[in-house]
């Protein structure tokens, strides 16, 4: 077989990707391409021809997302701040959602030296081994209530220190459990949470109902119920002048920023909207 135009290898998978629903179908196509060809996607330009084995690749990899298989799972990997995280069955693909929250605790830690962060709901461990990389002073600690997610983050953690990072700490634990952390208490500059928040019910594209543990997405108490166990632990963990931001279902503009105004400890309470502009995520500070 000849060599093939590889422009239009991915007209026809974003083709198909379309017709199948895919919601960013262009994207997904010349993230796939990119994926087999092992290069970055901007590279791709540059790539005029390409073997019929590529094309073999590619379009079993587009018939497998057409299925509606989540791109991460394909590729192996979600981006959050700086780094790549492993990805697959068990555990919660990272968000672009969740870069604004990222970068607010980043904010927050700058001019203090040395600071304790906690990331609750850790899942790939993917805000605390950001933040881990992003100051290598800082002492990351970080939780999580799921024996499948914990190896997924055992996995990147253990790959993110062979890269250089200094090591999190990571553990099992409840974000329910009122003794978590205990020794920490008082003593943390900065507590990151994206907790399981969708309220029980709602409805969801294939790529989260069939592939995001259940546990890592749906919380009872209209989704709120993660959210209320995450901000009386942050309350219980800041020190004096700490942050906590918290995300949140986009209908949680109003109830999430009324629980933490509820602890008379978290002040400076304030909403905040992802890139879609939608409430997305809550901050505070320890009094
Ligand atoms: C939405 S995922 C977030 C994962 C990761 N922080 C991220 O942003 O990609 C929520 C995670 O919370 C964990 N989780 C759910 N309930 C929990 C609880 N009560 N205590 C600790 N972790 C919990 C789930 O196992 C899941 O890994």
């Amino acid at each position: 077989m000849k060599r093939q135009p590889l422009r239009l290898a991915i007209l026809e998978a974003t083709r198909i990707l379309e017709d199948a629903g895919v919601a960013s179908p262009r994207t997904d196509a010349e993230l796939l391409a990119a994926h087999v060809l092992g290069v970055e996607r901007g590279r791709l330009p540059l790539i005029p021809l390409v073997d019929p084995p590529v094309i073999d690749a590619l379009g079993q990899l587009v018939a497998q997302r057409a299925k509606r298989v989540p791109l991460q799972h394909l590729t192996g990997w979600a981006a959050l701040g700086d780094i790549t995280v492993g990805v697959g069955l068990g555990v919660f693909i990272p968000r672009p959602e969740t870069e604004l929250l990222l970068e607010w605790g980043l904010r927050l830690l700058k001019g203090r030296e040395y600071p304790v962060v906690v990331d609750l709901c850790t899942g790939s461990g993917a805000l605390a081994l950001a933040v881990a990389h992003a100051r290598r002073d800082a002492v990351v600690y970080a939780v999580d209530v799921d024996p499948n997610a914990l190896a997924w983050a055992r996995h990147n953690a253990d790959a993110r220190a062979a890269e250089g990072d200094t090591p999190i700490r990571l553990y099992s634990g409840d974000v329910g459990d009122s003794t978590i952390f205990a020794e920490l208490d008082g003593l943390v500059d900065l507590v990151l949470c994206n907790p399981p928040y969708v309220p029980p019910g709602g409805e969801l594209p294939p790529e989260v109902i069939d592939y995001d543990p259940a546990q890592a997405v749906f919380a009872p108490e209209a989704g709120l119920a993660v959210i209320r166990q995450a901000v009386a632990t942050a309350a219980r963990l800041l020190k004096p002048g700490g942050g906590m931001a918290i995300e949140h279902d986009d209908s949680h503009g109003a109830a999430a920023p009324a629980l933490v105004t509820s602890r008379k400890v978290l002040t400076e309470v304030q909403d905040h909207r992802d890139l879609a502009g939608r409430p997305r995520f809550v901050t505070a500070r320890r009094a």
